[in-house]
């Protein structure tokens, strides 16, 4: 099944052309092409995401990238079903896209499905850029440990199957990816501050300051970043001179030390055979690091899509249209800014 998916939830615009095929069991995916309209330069100067600017940006980028995609694949007229996100995410970006994708179902004469943002996060570890998706070779995939950490949503789900799941933990203040951001802020980074640390951590010392793990020992796999936000500010207001490297890598280390040691502890009491890692904070290559050393200590496998689609984009929209379609999960074709995986 050829599926024409729509991203528009908060500030990158997406468009993606995906061959589904499988089952509930064996789901397989090949990207056809994926376009995304970065809009990162437009709501920096104000060190966030402006919701009615982005939606502006949504209206005018959508057809745009629709033309290109349809320039280079002339596939539209093979497309069998149109997804578009539904939430979580900024209602008035997720309008747009509805809105569109709407006009565009109609005009293809082709079903429109809702697709949820997080799902598409959780399903992206099946999107090669151009392979056979490499857990549609792995047997022993369940149970599995995921973990999806972006700018909105920290979360650590135990999945017994790709429909089956259930939370076991969460934030309950700030999402990793907005620690980043919001630390990336205090130390005069541009927004979005995930890859800016990254970037400046490279040059400091991970061991210089010891910053708080918060929760990490809590026998619970839910997570709290507010506070570690709090220390790094602090800490910034108590040393004038402070090394802003040292203090970026500091935090990172802190960061990702919580973030793996709930998912393994999970993975452990739960006998994963395989550990997920997605959502925007998953581009961090010590995050990315350590969950693979961690895992594979322990014996489980370990997934995380390509660099390109832990970002936000359509094609992870496209997985998770099509594993609602399978599921048979008709998600309302409104706006839901707070829905929930
Ligand atoms: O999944 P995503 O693209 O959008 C949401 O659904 O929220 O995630 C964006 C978040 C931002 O907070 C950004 O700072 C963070 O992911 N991020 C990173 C890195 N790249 C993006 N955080 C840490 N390290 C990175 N390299
Ligand atoms: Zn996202």
């Amino acid at each position: 099944m050829r599926i024409l998916a729509i991203e528009t939830s908060c500030d990158e615009t997406g468009v993606a052309l995906v061959e589904a095929t499988g089952g509930l069991r064996n789901p397989k995916f090949k990207i056809l092409k994926s376009l995304v309209a970065s809009q990162i330069k437009i709501h920096r100067p104000f060190g966030g995401v402006v919701p009615n600017l982005a939606k502006r940006e949504h209206i005018k980028n959508l057809p745009l990238l629709l033309k290109k995609l349809n320039a280079r694949c002339s596939m539209l007229n093979s497309v069998d079903l149109v997804a578009v996100t539904v939430g979580p995410g900024l209602e008035p970006a997720l309008w747009t896209g509805i809105n569109f994708a709407e006009e565009l179902a109609a005009r293809l004469k082709k079903p429109l499905i809702g697709a949820n943002h997080l799902e598409g996060h959780l399903y992206s570890f099946l999107l090669p850029a151009h392979r056979t998706s490499p857990a549609a070779r792995r047997p022993a995939l369940f149970p599995a440990v995921a973990l999806i950490a972006s700018g909105g949503h920290t979360i650590v789900l135990k999945m017994d199957t790709f429909e089956k799941w259930k939370r076991l933990g969460e934030t309950r203040d700030d999402a990793a990816g907005e620690a980043f951001d919001k630390v990336a802020r205090l130390l005069e980074l541009p927004y979005p501050g995930g890859p800016e640390i990254e970037k400046i951590a490279r040059k400091g010392d991970a061991r210089a300051i010891d910053f708080p793990r918060p929760m990490m020992r809590d026998k619970n796999y839910d997570f709290s970043f507010s506070g570690l936000k709090t220390a790094v500010l602090y800490y910034l207001r108590s040393h004038k001179n402070a090394d802003g490297a040292d203090v970026a890598a500091s935090f990172q280390q802190a960061a990702v030390d919580v973030l793996a040691a709930k998912t393994i502890r999970a993975a452990k009491e739960y006998g994963a055979r395989s550990v997920l890692l997605s959502g925007g904070v998953a581009s961090n290559k010590l995050l990315r690091k350590t969950l693979k050393k961690e895992s594979e200590r322990i014996g489980c496998a370990f997934f995380v899509p390509d660099a390109a689609y832990n970002q936000d984009n359509a094609a992870m929209i496209a997985t998770a249209g099509f594993m609602a379609f399978l599921r048979k999960k008709k998600y309302k074709l409104a706006a839901k800014g707070d829905l929930d995986i």
